[in-house]
């Protein structure tokens, strides 16, 4: 097992990669004396059904079923698990288990964070793309009003535990998915991990860990997003809100995979910018497509829209969109400024 810590200004909790799930939720709810509550993704549940139970009985926990769907991560959801939370006599000694992808730790963690103005929560991701990215860092909410994450706020978990056991299971799209996060970090961040990417010369366990360090030293510096952390949107301006307008369309489009077509849009921009080469581009389009991604839309985005939902973003103003590019492979730049003609030009290139 590796561990990792992460430390902001006040709080200090470990990453723990290949860990005993069991054993470490043991150790982690004998701290808290009310009641242990397990929310957990139904398709996890069913697929895992004898290690949730065992996990279960081990701490003696309730359990919260929740079906994992972009849709579902919602008010009335939290408002659901808050009634079953009060019912079940949950005080503010109590500990919050999430254990699925994403959308169940953000959603878990939202519903931790607010409930009695904040209980303790640990997240245990099931996905890729929860183990490399969502379940670190304390962003923590809800979609509301045909916008991501617009409800919620940055609250740190106590610990999280990852059991890479629950990939055997994922089906290849969601790992493929998780794969964009992993892209987006090497693109950002470190252009060695980019080229083992590159290479496919990097083991499973090694992109967790790799990815767990780069958002750890991303969150250290910079916990609640006022500036550096802001290099992790990359791929995320555009991304988001093609997910939305295909929330809308009920045609599922995968976070990962609104990432990957953000991501390719975005470093067109910096290309068109002058700040990257076309290679560069070429570079990212090739990992995103070997990496069973999509480099084009599938369906009709109308680019009016697109910019709109832009504005709304939390990221944004109704004045100013505020772009994460590229300056170079394995370095992002934050608040920048485009002429809508880039956007336009560049957004073209997935269509
Ligand atoms: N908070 C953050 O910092 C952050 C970062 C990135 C993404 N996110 C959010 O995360 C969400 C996406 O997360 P996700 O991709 O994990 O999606 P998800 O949680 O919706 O899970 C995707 C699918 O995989 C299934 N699944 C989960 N674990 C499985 C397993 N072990 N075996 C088989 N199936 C399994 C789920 O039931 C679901 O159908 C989005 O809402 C996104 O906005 C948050
Ligand atoms: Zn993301």
């Amino acid at each position: 097992m590796k561990i990792l810590e992460v430390k902001t200004d006040n709080c200090k909790y470990p990453i723990r990669i290949g860990a005993d799930i069991v054993r470490s939720l043991s150790t982690i709810t004998k701290k808290f004396v009310g009641q242990k509550v397990i929310i957990v993704d139904k398709n996890v549940l069913s697929l895992w059904k004898d290690k949730i139970d065992e996990i279960r009985k081990s701490i003696d926990a309730s359990v919260i079923e929740v079906e994992a769907s972009e849709h579902n991560k919602s008010i009335e959801v939290a408002t659901s698990i808050w009634s079953e939370l009060i019912s079940l006599g949950v005080d503010r000694k109590s500990i919050v288990i999430n254990i699925g992808g994403g959308m169940i730790s953000d959603l878990g963690g939202f519903v931790a964070s607010t409930y009695m103005r904040g209980i303790k929560f640990t997240n245990c991701p099931t996905t890729l793309l929860s183990m490399v990215d969502a379940s670190v860092g304390g962003k923590v909410g809800v979609n509301f009003g045909g916008l991501k994450n617009i409800i919620g706020s940055f609250n740190q978990p106590t610990e999280v535990v990852i059991d890479l056991e629950f990939l055997k299971t994922l089906p290849i799209r969601e790992y493929a998915s998780g794969m964009a996060e992993v892209i987006k970090h090497g693109v950002i961040n470190d252009i060695d991990y980019l080229k083992n990417l590159e290479n496919k010369s990097i083991a499973l366990e090694e992109i967790v860990l790799r990815s767990c360090e780069i958002k750890k030293k991303i969150v250290e510096a910079d916990p609640n997003e006022n500036d550096q952390r802001k290099i992790l949107n990359f791929g995320h301006t555009i991304g988001h809100a093609l997910e939305e307008i295909s929330i809308e369309l009920h045609n599922d489009l995968l976070h990962g995979e609104a990432v990957a077509l953000g991501m390719i849009a975005e470093a067109e921009i910096s290309k068109l910018m002058g700040l990257i080469d076309e290679s560069d581009v070429e570079l990212i389009i090739n990992l995103v497509s070997n990496n069973n991604l999509p480099t084009k839309l599938t369906f009709e985005v109308d680019f009016e829209k697109l910019v709109g939902l832009i504005h709304k973003d939390k990221k944004n103003s109704a004045k100013n969109i505020n772009w994460t590019l590229l300056d170079r492979l394995g370095n992002a730049i934050y608040d920048q400024l485009v002429p809508i003609e880039l956007v336009q030009k560049a957004f073209n290139k997935l269509v």
